[in-house]
């Protein structure tokens, strides 16, 4: 190889206070192991020197601990976007020391090429194999490391030796134009392929490559627990209904679901619910129990950003790559996340809420209105353009002490326009073509709590007029409950 081969400490050695750094990642999968310590390490010596030392991440979503983590920790991070799922990383950007910019994650892409994030100065991707010619066969995820890879100046390249070589063929990197250039999308089915295996850059913008060999990080899942399981089959009878009755064809339509225990398990419902014919994906991130249904042949297709698989799975996909190759597609995030694509094949999005209120509008990312979780994720690439928009979430969190169904989300993702289906343990919420009026008795009946019900109708019935019976003054009373009292229930309509 003509690269030349450095330390992660050599290769943060380069990066400068200030830099852009366009990192590889869409949650653990794929991204960075081994050059972030020794940055984090540079910032805190630069640190203990008094001077001040912090770059700007941009990945496609969360990394792993050994990115996201060790750079939060030694506060080394200035601005980041456009996801996260870091303890640390979320307490710097609640506290306002790390600017973090949610973002629909099909728009980062767009938003570093139409030049709105400035220059990128640096590309520091997780590979599986570079060519002296400049081609890079990426790992788990694509996310932004395309955009990144032709946008920076330079670039570093960990070469990952766990993941083989053999796994060119799993990606398929299509390129948007900007407009007033762009075209559709060639995708006409979740299995479609129409870009490229491999990254093609300029051979001299690769400053060095880190070798490394360490397996993705990604963890287990607790078992399904029966509340994530009554969710699962509530939305998995509700589509087979639909299915029933003519509003979804018969040869199922795309599903694109989101991630964690509730949509592992909605995903289990879906694939053992024998009305449900064998289905494709068209989504963001595989789980597990993805790779399970193609194995067992009840999905036929999956495509996405990332293969976010615990390392016992992701062997099992090595060990029998051909039979992958075949089923899975990775795309970059702004292809997977398309809602371009996502409205015109069809997709049924099944993402969770943080909490939705009467009306159908939904919060995924913000507790009591104020302090990040996570992000939107790409929960609105697919909600707004969905052929059915399913949000599902258990009834209440905190054992009790927080209803998910409120008089008024404290912080918006998805407004009611664009949310058809509520789903809780306790049943499913139809909001398509219901007035605001008919949505609220509709989830209240179905979805709610029963411990929350009478508080939920009095809240409705204390309002008097309105096409959307609202009243300002005490749509958050259950959230300063929780707040004040430490319970929802507390709330006095
Ligand atoms: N108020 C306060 N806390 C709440 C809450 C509410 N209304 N609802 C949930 N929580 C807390 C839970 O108690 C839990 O806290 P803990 O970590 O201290 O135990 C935490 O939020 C996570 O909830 P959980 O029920 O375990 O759900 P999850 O892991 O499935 O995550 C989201 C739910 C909404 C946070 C997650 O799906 C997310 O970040 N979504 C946005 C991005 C997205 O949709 N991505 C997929 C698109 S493809």
């Amino acid at each position: 190889m003509k690269y030349k081969i450095m330390t992660a400490q050599e290769a943060a050695s380069l990066i400068e206070n200030g830099n852009t750094c366009a990192v590889s990642g869409f949650t653990p999968a794929g991204a960075l192991k081994a050059i972030p310590a020794a940055i984090a390490a540079k910032a805190e010596a630069e640190h203990a020197a008094g001077r001040p030392f912090a770059i700007n991440v941009i990945s496609g979503a969360s990394t792993g601990p050994s990115c996201d983590g060790v750079l939060a920790k030694a506060k080394a991070i200035k601005f980041r976007t456009p996801y996260q799922s870091n303890a640390d990383l979320r307490a710097g950007a609640n506290a306002n020391e790390i600017d973090f910019v949610d973002m629909h994650l099909s728009m980062a892409p767009q938003f570093m090429n139409y030049g709105f994030m400035g220059q990128i100065d640096w590309a520091i991707v997780e590979a599986a194999d570079v060519s002296d010619s400049g081609e890079i066969l990426l790992t788990t995820s694509l996310g932004t490391a395309p955009t990144g890879l032709k946008l920076a100046k330079k670039i570093l390249i960990e070469l990952n030796e766990y993941h083989p070589a053999a796994i060119r063929g799993l990606h398929d990197i299509y390129e948007t134009a900007n407009p007033p250039m762009r075209r559709e999308i060639p995708i006409y089915a979740a299995g479609d392929r129409c870009g490229k295996e491999v990254v093609k850059v300029d051979p001299s913008k690769i400053v060095g490559i880190v070798q490394t060999n360490k397996a993705d990080e990604v963890g287990g899942f607790k078992p399904a627990d029966p509340i994530t399981t009554k969710i699962g089959q509530n939305v998995a009878d509700f589509l087979a209904a639909e299915m029933k009755a003519g509003r979804i064809p018969s040869c199922f339509l795309p599903i694109q679901s989101g991630v964690g225990n509730i949509a592992n398990a909605v995903l289990g419902s879906l694939g053992s619910n024998p009305e449900i014919p064998p289905f494709t994906m068209y989504s963001e991130v595989l789980q597990d129990s993805v790779i399970d249904l193609v194995e067992k042949g009840r999905i036929s297709a999956a495509s996405a950003t990332s293969l976010t698989v615990t390392p016992e799975k992701i062997q099992e996909v090595y060990s029998n790559l051909k039979f992958f190759k075949e089923r899975l597609v990775l795309r970059p995030q702004e292809i997977s996340n398309s809602p371009e694509v996502a409205r015109r094949i069809g997709v049924i999005s099944i993402n969770t809420a943080i909490e939705a209120d009467l009306f159908g509008n939904v919060n995924s990312s913000h507790i009591m209105g104020k302090n990040l979780m996570n992000g939107i994720g790409g929960s609105g690439d697919f909600t707004r353009a969905a052929y059915i928009s399913i949000y599902t979430a258990p009834s209440v969190a905190k054992g009790g002490l927080i209803s998910a169904i409120v008089p008024l989300v404290s912080h918006c993702d998805h407004n009611e326009h664009s949310v058809d289906i509520i789903v809780t343990e306790y049943g499913v919420a139809d909001l398509r073509c219901k007035t605001p009026i008919q949505r609220a008795h509709l989830i209240i009946e179905n979805c709610a709590n029963p411990e929350y019900k009478d508080l939920l109708k009095s809240y409705l019935s204390s309002v008097k007029c309105g096409h959307t019976p609202q009243t300002l003054a005490k749509a958050f009373a259950m959230h300063e409950a929780f707040v004040k009292d430490g319970d929802m229930r507390k709330a006095v309509f």
